[in-house]
């Protein structure tokens, strides 16, 4: 299999790492914005684009890389599914797709798999299920600094606040499109998504890999979305970033209840890494995307992303 990356930043970069380990896995990148032909018309099995979080931003690489014949795995959190941000151009993509015969999928971590497609498998022993709580906290400090401002660390009190009604503040993004993930996999219509975010500030200096805070700036932030269901709450998500989360008596884990026959409750302590969770999710999925039927799909449609390798053959052990 032949995979091209573009975005040669943190996730691009370890994605290649992993694939080009793997037997059977060529790959070509990551290439930045001056080789982006390189990546996106390399005609590549499957191109990975992995450079902002944003729909807009990435359709036209996205379209150029299925023009060329290539499926597309995308880490923007929008594209995990796009009709939750604009339906005309998912729609789009999606008959392009079909009609090149290859498949789109936006997926990582987060949306791709802690708050949607491991949250549909966690719902599998549960005969019914009424209502959905998930729940991240997340160590922050290994993340860049360009990311960091934008989901809203290292900010005074005024800038965080006016960042988050701007929207230049956007937190961590993609829980609309994990919970419409989830709902279209139970069948559920969910009627809207209702969002609050708020800010944690530092009582001393913190330091990240990439930044440094210091005392009475943001060193995290609490976002709650709720997703609505016929008027009640059928989905909340809770998700807690935070330079050093063990500082506020949060240390970092994931946790899932299922309300339902009979409620489930999971725990992944310490949680699952950011970084490396992505990068390994991304890397997990080339065979899958590989072998999905074409259009726009999402990760609740596919099988389990597995660190699959191609198997052995007889006659490369004996030489
Ligand atoms: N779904 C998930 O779970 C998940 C997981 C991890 C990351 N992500 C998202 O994936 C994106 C990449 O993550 P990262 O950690 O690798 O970020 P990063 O370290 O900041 O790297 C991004 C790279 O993409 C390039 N880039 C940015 N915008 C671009 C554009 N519009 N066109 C072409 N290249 C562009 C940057 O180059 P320049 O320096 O030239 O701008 C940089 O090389 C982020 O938006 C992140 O939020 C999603």
């Amino acid at each position: 299999v032949k995979v091209a990356l573009y975005g040669p930043g943190q996730l691009g970069t370890s994605v290649a790492r992993i694939l080009s380990q793997r037997r059977g896995i060529e790959v070509l990148g990551p290439y930045g914005r001056d080789r982006r032909d390189d990546a996106l018309r390399s005609g590549a099995d499957v191109v990975v684009v992995a450079t902002t979080s944003f729909l807009t931003a990435v359709a036209p690489d996205i379209r150029l890389a299925v023009e060329s014949g290539s499926n597309v795995i995308v880490s923007a959190e929008e594209a995990a599914f796009p009709w939750a941000v604009d339906a005309g151009l998912a729609d789009e993509l999606d008959a392009l797709a079909r009609e090149r015969g290859v498949t789109i999928i936006g997926g990582g971590l987060n949306p791709g798999f802690a708050f949607d497609a491991f949250v549909v498998t966690a719902a599998g022993p549960s005969a019914n299920v009424s209502s959905i709580r998930v729940q991240r906290i997340v160590d922050l400090s290994g993340f860049g600094e360009t990311v960091l401002r934008r989901i809203g660390v290292g900010h005074t009190p005024e800038e965080f606040a006016a960042g988050t009604s701007s929207g230049a503040i956007t937190g961590h993004i993609g829980f609309p499109q994990s919970m419409r993930v989830v709902a279209g996999a139970l069948g559920i219509a969910l009627e809207r998504v209702d969002r609050e975010i708020s800010p944690l500030f530092a009582e001393r200096e913190h330091r990240g890999r990439h930044i440094v805070v210091p005392e009475g700036r943001t060193a995290g932030f609490e976002q709650r979305y709720l997703g609505i269901v016929d008027g009640n709450l059928w989905f909340e998500a809770l998700f807690t970033g935070h330079l050093d989360p063990v500082s506020i008596g949060k240390p970092p884990r994931d946790e899932i209840w299922i309300e339902g026959d009979p409620p489930l409750h999971y725990e992944v302590v310490p949680g699952f890494n950011a970084q490396s969770g992505s990068s390994a999710l991304i890397a997990n999925s080339v065979r899958r995307v590989a072998a999905a039927p074409p259009g726009w799909l999402t990760v609740a449609d596919l099988p389990p992303a597995a660190p699959s390798i191609e198997p052995e053959r007889p006659h490369e052990r004996e030489q």
